[in-house]
């Protein structure tokens, strides 16, 4: 029976491999973060099955202590201050935790078992204004925030211990991931939830910033997946998981729309584009300058070929049945919301 140690094991894709790792037959050990009030967010409905330990990326000292406690075989690291938008607020901190946060993980695996496996959240961010389309594991990066930069950072890093000490560590660039355990910050998420708001009558409109920005996005449940299988090769390497497909915002929320039986129709341009309701004419979506950033990401489109062909890694969610569940996930439980208040 293999240990496997999660730092993020409460965001979405802790939660998709705990379960997948549980499947397999791990013992899942998983580093949460002391708050005033225990946090086990999308583990919650697994928690019993979980080792948890009290870490803190920043603290080498804790993460030494989980490495000591779990016996770990195989790190995921996912802890990160993954919201870009907020890494302008908080540029240090966003570094602290993903970038030096790396090297802190990475010591304390040196120092407990250098032969524990390591897998590293790299992330498309690090594209940035892309270099080349689509994008692979041979594209130059050019990281556009300061989370895109403090991730680079861990990327290097992670490549750099394996050349300097031969640690199996491996990157996996993953492409925007997405699903119903999204968090309501990130732009698929906060449209599902708002869509299915708008359809049951509690919000009136969608707010939104660039819609013509356009992302590769996947589920999170093929997404880590691919994390696992990264880990089980003979050698370690970095790998782009991607769908090879892109689409605007504006598509997403007019797919959004539709599977809540909307449909939109956008007139206008630029900050007085707005998006009506065909039935009955109501403005739906309108633009918000608050939600603009500092610098864009423009477009995303990665390649997963040698994820495909050397991991032998497939997707098994299509895009539109991933905007399905997520519709379909968020009405059930804004429903379940109206029907409390009732109470
Ligand atoms: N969040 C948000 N809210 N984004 C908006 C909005 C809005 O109201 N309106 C437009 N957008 C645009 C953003 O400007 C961005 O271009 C795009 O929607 C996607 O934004 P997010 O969903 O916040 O994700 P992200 O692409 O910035 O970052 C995600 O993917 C990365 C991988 O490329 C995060 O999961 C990162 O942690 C991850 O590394």
């Amino acid at each position: 029976m293999k240990n496997a140690l999660i730092t993020g094991i409460n965001g979405q894709d802790g939660s998709f491999l705990s379960e997948l790792l549980l499947e397999k037959g791990y013992n899942v050990y998983g580093i949460l973060r002391r708050k005033s009030v225990v946090d086990y967010g999308n583990v919650e409905h697994i928690k019993d099955k979980i080792h948890f330990i009290y870490a803190d990326m920043t603290d080498v000292v804790s993460l030494i202590n989980a490495m000591k406690i779990s016996q770990a075989d195989e790190v995921y690291n996912l802890a990160a201050q993954s919201f870009v938008a907020t890494s302008w607020e908080q540029p240090i901190a966003t570094a602290e935790i993903d970038a030096v946060g790396v090297t802190n993980m990475l010591e304390a695996i040196r120092t407990i078992n250098p032969k524990c496996k390591y897998y590293q959240a790299s992330t498309s961010e690090m594209f940035g204004k892309v270099q080349a389309i689509p994008q692979d594991e041979n594209t130059p990066f050019y990281p556009r925030s300061p989370y895109g930069v403090a991730k680079l950072y861990g990327h290097w890093i992670t490549k750099n211990y394996r050349e300097s000490f031969g640690l199996f560590t491996c990157s996996g660039i993953l492409f925007n991931h997405e699903g119903e355990r999204r968090g309501k910050e990130f732009v698929t998420r906060k449209i599902t939830d708002t869509v299915a708001r708008i359809k049951l009558g509690v919000a009136d409109c969608l707010e939104l910033g660039n819609l013509d920005s356009k992302r590769d996005w996947g589920h999170s449940k093929d997404y880590v997946r691919a994390m696992w299988l990264m880990l089980q090769q003979d050698e370690p390497d970095d790998y782009v998981v991607a769908t090879g497909v892109t689409r605007t915002v504006r598509e997403f929320v007019d797919i959004a729309f539709k599977k809540a039986g909307i449909d939109i129709e956008f007139s206008g341009s630029g900050l007085d584009e707005i998006g009506k309701d065909k039935a009955t004419g109501k403005v739906l979506v309108k633009i918000n300058p608050k939600f603009f950033r500092p610098a864009e990401v423009e477009l995303l489109l990665g390649t997963p070929k040698k994820a495909e062909e050397k991991l032998g890694w497939t997707r098994e969610i299509s895009f539109d049945e991933m905007v399905e569940r997520m519709v379909q996930t968020d009405l059930a439980l804004v429903r379940k919301e109206i029907e409390y208040a009732k109470l």
